[in-house]
């Protein structure tokens, strides 16, 4: 059983009010539960996180090292500036994937830069809520050591 903590980032509390042409009109608690039903078919276990501060957040990628076997990460707006997650990630063993729900590159350019990103083992960007089931195909992919199939240059 693959153990993933989902763990996401400021504001992200507020999905389905929350500017519902960008992020759709599901609630987090609708993300969490299509996560618990694909859940069902995979050998996976979900655990969820959701703070709007920086050290909870920082916190959760440290604790999660003895926990979990890797992290979906969505720092909301994070991304772009916290070298303190980006530097949480890198000091944690466990695989991390980063998600967004919307497509950052083609919405306002601060949001084109990911300062977390490079501490990650990869980026999902842009297929909504479907995004966190494709991050969790990856960490699973990635976990069971099927990884070496990609050549890199
Ligand atoms: C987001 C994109 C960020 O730019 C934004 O600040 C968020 C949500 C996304 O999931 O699309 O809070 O991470």
């Amino acid at each position: 059983m693959v153990k993933i903590l989902v763990l996401n980032g400021p504001n992200l509390n507020r999905l389905g009010v929350r500017e519902p042409a960008v992020y759709g009109k599901k609630t987090l608690k609708d993300l969490e539960e299509d996560l618990c039903q694909f859940s069902k078919n995979e050998k996976v276990q979900f655990s969820f996180f959701q703070s709007n501060h920086e050290g909870d957040v920082i916190d959760a990628i440290h604790d999660a090292e003895e926990r979990f076997d890797g992290i979906i990460l969505n720092p909301g707006a994070f991304t772009h500036y916290s070298y303190a997650i980006r530097d949480a990630i890198s000091s944690v063993s466990i695989p991390v994937v980063e998600v967004h729900i919307s497509n950052v590159h083609n919405r306002e350019s601060f949001r084109h830069h990911s300062v977390t990103a490079p501490a990650t083992i990869g980026q999902i960007v842009g297929f909504g809520f479907y995004g966190y089931q494709l991050a969790a195909q990856a960490l699973i992919h990635h976990i069971r050591g099927n990884e070496g199939e990609i050549t890199e240059n």
